[in-house]
């Protein structure tokens, strides 16, 4: 029996991984480049970035036609991309093709009469980016917020809707928001907008995490992605353990574990979970007297 179950679907997704690429072509060309918040949410990803020059600012309004701002991977807001485009501000843009998507399909059902849906949270810049593509989206973080607004009198069940979700979605709860809709309005169209690696990932950790005494979940603490997988993995497994690095690993975490199991945010970089792989083998070895190299799993 392996020691610890690594999950292949760790770590960057394709978005993530051509944001940061984009990004570091960007400041390899010099000048003053800069990310609107945090290009990913990765605290050591954004801190590499700073030390190739790209600084961070929160202030669009400072940039002006000397500036070149990189677009992260979430999307932003429609304004502040008009009016970085207004003041001649250079945009490399890494919003994920995935979310320019669903920004595309908000805007397109608004300007079929459709009233835009959107199942997801909306403080995350991704939803809040979303929403700003249409001008009354409603946005709903799951089945009970639907229901509790179908029961308001301003609810309107005649309106066309026009359903779709947040990338990182957990399909589950996308499933049933949308049935209860669909069950109570005349007129959806639902997209499914959940993306393919977001879905890959969550279902190899659910598989993973109903096998192992331990399951351990790699990523930042604002990564709603990170966060999701750790819900999920928690259905399955009594033992699960959300962290940012490997120095956050005692001993005392694997005690009478014989097999864990290892997955990681889609804005993980691979040496992070590299290290805390090989952390947990080291635990775990004590117990087993048994390894097995990171790269053999990944292939
Ligand atoms: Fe894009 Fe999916 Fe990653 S939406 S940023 S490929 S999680």
């Amino acid at each position: 029996m392996r020691e610890v179950m690594l999950a292949k679907s760790a770590g960057f997704c394709y978005g993530v991984r051509r944001a940061v690429e984009l990004a570091r072509r960007t400041a390899e060309g010099g000048g003053n480049c800069w990310m609107l918040g945090d290009l990913i949410h990765n605290r050591f990803v954004v801190e590499d970035l700073a030390r190739r020059g790209i600084r961070k600012t929160a202030d669009s309004a400072l940039l002006g036609p000397d500036d070149t701002v990189i677009i992260r991977s979430h999307g932003e807001l429609k304004s502040v991309l008009d009016a970085l485009e207004q003041r001649g501000v250079r945009c490399v843009n890494a919003t994920c093709p995935n979310v320019i998507r669903i920004q595309r399909l908000v805007a397109q059902a608004e300007a079929e009469g459709r009233q835009p849906v959107i199942i997801g949270e909306a403080a995350h810049p991704e939803v809040a980016g979303i929403a700003s593509w249409c001008l009354s989206p409603l946005v709903f973080d799951g089945p009970e917020s639907v229901q509790a607004w179908l029961d308001t009198p301003e609810s309107k069940r005649e309106i066309p809707m026009t359903v779709v979700a947040q990338t990182t979605c957990i399909r589950e709860l996308f499933e049933s928001s949308w049935k209860i809709i669909k069950k109570e309005c005349t007129n959806v169209k639902i997209f499914d907008t959940i993306c393919d690696a977001t879905h890959k990932r969550q279902s190899e950790a659910a598989e993973i995490a109903s096998q192992v005494d331990v399951m351990v979940v790699v990523g930042d603490r604002k990564s709603a992605n990170t966060k999701h997988l750790t819900e999920i993995c928690m259905q399955s497994c009594s033992r699960v353990l959300q962290i940012e690095a490997a120095d956050e690993l005692s001993a005392d975490d694997f005690n009478g574990c014989s097999v864990a199991g290892l997955t990681a945010g889609a804005s993980t970089p691979a040496g992070i979970i590299k290290e805390v792989y090989a952390t947990m083998s080291e635990e775990i070895r004590a117990a087993e007297g048994k390894e097995e190299s990171f790269e053999e799993l990944l292939n």
